[in-house]
């Protein structure tokens, strides 16, 4: 080796002489990514930060939150139905992704089956010719929504349920019919609830999966071991304040509720992509009641800073009455929530600031310096430091003239590299105002002590695997948040 060397570098000193210099050519390459990576399909869904569930079915006239099976279908009446309202509801709301309970426990399908007659055929509706699916999804189609079904598992009216190849063979049918006949399905639900009359039932996830797999490509998966999204362990939509997208799925299992905590928090050495998605009802419960109403639109806002806020997807369930319409009552407060949202984030004060950073990869000019942060790239255009192994890379925006005033800090990674900081801490004018660990595609950090006012806000990253990179930064004053009745 010694011998190599000692002939190729006299003459690469004479090549140099002679060549034009490329290093300052080409523009500075992006970093390695951290692996695990997301999917493209799992990129799509984490920009969606919200999308709805409908729970609608017989338990909506039953007022029930589980059916027994025994339901008859000549109950389904919804005599306004109108899906469309539905669709409305979700655009006005800002989401774009839908869920239906095409079938819940109690078995009952919203489209007419072959394999069944426990089902809309059964219905007054349209005489035995309705299809809510089909409705469903032609309204969400003409609008620009895309679809999700959620396919019960658990069948309390089916007699082939707890006989496990009849029943697998049932549902795939199922399965196969909902995914070749109704256009793109962008996600799919699954729970592993079982019937206790039925120990010794199986379900087939790896035949199910490998069928949805090969009917969409580019559906995502949700169940509480993924394989495209998994379940957060909770029914309050609250994520852990660490949340990796990254966990192991090897150590997870579909219905096991000895792994709730871990599902809640993720893993930071987790070798599969595998992100959070948070489902809450809007209502104490899942379907409709005549009795219940919407949760206030401050628990609403809790629920997103600890979802969308902590790296997740927000599920939230927005169950139609017996009328099929969504109530008068959830409307207003799905339209003060957006109402919130907008108010608290479509005003950035950091981009009237100025921004500095600990260092820039490849140097001013570069492409990776802080101003990525305040631009509309939330995932490819990035701060990226120089990779040169000092731990405290930071990231400071300063006031122009007058002071900023602001309760929430957010802060973006760019997740298409792979989720990187393990710990971080913010500081203004020297204070430090929050700490916390994960960031992922969105942190919210809604300030523990109120509104503060200061010139100088710096963001510390204190540990991250590889260098941190940051897409987005901002800095907003939300008026709903008073903690501690202050
Ligand atoms: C479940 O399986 C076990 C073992 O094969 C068997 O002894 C038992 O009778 C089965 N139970 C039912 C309800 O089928
Ligand atoms: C449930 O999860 C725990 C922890 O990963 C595991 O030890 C156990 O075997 C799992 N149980 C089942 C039934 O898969
Ligand atoms: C996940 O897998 C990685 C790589 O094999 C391992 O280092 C880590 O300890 C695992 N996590 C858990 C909780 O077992
Ligand atoms: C369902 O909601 C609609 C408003 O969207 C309302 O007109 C209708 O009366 C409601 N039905 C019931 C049974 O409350």
């Amino acid at each position: 080796m010694a011998n190599i060397y000692h002939l190729l570098i006299p003459s690469l000193i004479i090549l140099s002489n002679f060549l034009p210099s490329h290093q300052n050519h080409f523009a500075t390459t992006p970093p390695l990514p951290v692996l695990p990576l997301p999917s493209y399909s799992q990129l799509k869904w984490q920009q969606r930060e919200i999308i709805f569930f409908h729970h609608f079915g017989v338990n909506t006239f039953t007022d029930s939150e589980w059916g027994t099976g025994k339901e008859s279908p000549k109950i389904f009446n919804p005599k306004g139905l109108n899906t469309a309202q539905w669709v409305d509801v979700a655009v006005q709301t800002g989401v774009s992704l839908s869920i239906l309970t095409a079938k819940h426990h109690d078995g009952f399908c919203l489209w007419p089956s072959k394999y069944t007659d426990h089902s809309v055929i059964g219905s007054p509706l349209q005489n035995g010719h309705g299809d809510v699916v089909k409705e469903f999804a032609n309204a969400a189609r003409a609008r620009g929504v895309d679809i999700g079904l959620y396919l019960s598992p658990w069948d309390r009216h089916d007699y082939r349920y707890g006989k496990t190849i009849d029943y697998n063979e049932y549902y795939m049918a199922q399965l196969q019919e909902l995914l070749n006949k109704y256009g793109s399905v962008s996600e799919i639900w699954f729970d592993g609830a079982k019937g206790s009359n039925a120990p010794n039932m199986s379900y087939y996830f790896n035949d199910w999966f490998a069928m949805v797999g090969e009917l969409q490509s580019t559906i995502n998966i949700f169940s509480d071991a993924g394989p495209g999204v998994r379940w957060v362990g909770n029914e309050k939509g609250f994520a852990g304040t660490t949340c990796w997208s990254t966990i192991n799925r090897t150590s997870l299992s579909i219905g096991n509720g000895s792994i709730v905590n871990y599902l809640n928090t993720g893993d930071p050495k987790g070798t599969d992509w595998l992100p959070a998605e948070c489902d809450v009802s809007i209502r104490p419960g899942w379907f409709w009641h005549k009795s219940e109403s919407p949760k206030r639109l401050s628990d609403l806002l809790q629920i997103y800073y600890n979802s969308v806020g902590r790296n997740c997807v927000l599920l939230l369930n927005v169950p139609p009455n017996t009328t099929g319409l969504i109530s008068a009552n959830d409307i207003q407060r799905l339209k003060e929530f957006k109402s919130a949202i907008n108010t608290i984030f479509s005003k950035n004060l950091a981009q009237l600031c100025s921004v500095k950073a600990s260092s820039i990869r490849g140097g001013k000019d570069s492409g990776f310096g802080p101003e990525s942060v305040l631009d509309n790239d939330h995932l490819w255009t990035y701060w990226a430091p120089k990779d040169d192994g000092k731990k405290d890379h930071w990231i400071e925006i300063t006031a122009a003239n007058e002071e900023v005033r602001f309760n929430v800090v957010r802060i973006q990674e760019a997740i298409g590299l792979g989720q990187r900081i393990k710990k971080h801490e913010v500081y203004v004018d020297g204070k430090r105002v929050a700490k916390g660990t994960t960031v992922g595609y969105k942190k919210l950090h809604r300030l523990e002590n109120g509104v503060v006012s200061g010139r100088r806000v710096r963001i510390r990253i204190i540990s991250s695997s590889g260098i941190p990179l940051i897409s987005s930064v901002g800095l907003h004053f939300d008026p709903f948040w008073h903690p501690n009745g202050r």
